[in-house]
């Protein structure tokens, strides 16, 4: 008898971690401890990717939109980025993780876009897992950024508007070299993408689970993943 074919893995495992608030509320404790959890079920979830053969991982941290919360949340986010840098650059370059930063760098304290900058540098050569963090990161402020790079480069005579392709535009988002994330996760039970990776996830499977993020484990990846590999792509063609 023939071997069962290995049910299809994702290559680019999206995650939109949400629902931190909600699992410090349960508790009555306040929302930067359900932040500080969130930290510990993305080192989790790391270390389940990698050992799953996950080649990509994407997870959503801050959004451009995040900042219309109190600044004491807002620093406590920002603080949680240092530390989980501090905590495990170090390991994650050993263990072969090349580690990126998507979103808006403008704007951000100076010594957050160092420590951006010197964990991109630091795992730069390494490539068994991608984790890349969406920090500051909305895909419209991303999707503009590109128009306006692309409207720079235009205006400056260098490329002409009819040679505009989705290729050209894709090589100009945060994302470029990036494979589209096959299947995107978001947990705590809300069906929306809140402007997370809009372009790339047109094709994307879409997997909405009840677990609050800060539960979030190695079974609840399993479980995503098996999700995905019941679902049959078709990508606007015919079924099989
Ligand atoms: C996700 O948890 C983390 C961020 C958005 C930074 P939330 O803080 O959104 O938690 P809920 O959705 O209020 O429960
Ligand atoms: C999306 O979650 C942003 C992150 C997970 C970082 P939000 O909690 O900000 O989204 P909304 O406000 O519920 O749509
Ligand atoms: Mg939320």
């Amino acid at each position: 008898m023939a071997a069962p074919l290995p049910a299809p893995m994702p290559q680019h495992v999206a995650i939109i971690m949400d629902g931190n608030g909600r699992w410090a509320k349960q508790r009555g404790r306040p929302r930067t401890f359900g932040h500080a959890e969130g930290v510990e079920a993305l080192r989790r979830t790391v270390e389940a990717a990698g050992d799953l053969g996950v080649r990509f991982l994407t997870v959503f941290g801050f959004s451009t939109e995040n900042w219309r919360r109190p600044a004491e949340e807002v620093n406590a986010l920002f603080d949680l980025l240092r530390l989980y840098v501090a905590r495990d650059l170090d390991k994650l370059a050993k263990e072969g993780v090349r580690v990126r930063v998507i979103g808006e760098r403008h704007g951000l304290q100076p010594d957050i876009a160092g420590i951006i900058e010197d964990a991109e540098s630091r795992t730069a050569h390494n490539d068994k897992l991608n984790l890349t963090i969406a920090f500051n990161y909305g895909g419209q402020d991303e999707i503009t950024r590109a128009a306006r790079m692309l409207a720079q480069e235009a205006v400056a005579g260098r490329i002409a508007p009819k040679d505009i392709s989705p290729e050209m535009f894709e090589a100009h988002l945060d994302t470029a070299g990036l494979p589209p994330p096959d299947l995107l996760v978001r947990t705590s039970g809300e069906s929306r993408l809140s402007n997370f990776m809009l372009w790339q996830s047109a094709y994307a499977e879409l997997a909405f689970m009840d677990v609050l993020w800060p539960d979030f484990d190695r079974a609840a990846l399993e479980e995503a993943i098996a999700f995905y590999s019941r679902r049959e792509r078709r990508y606007g063609g015919h079924g099989a």
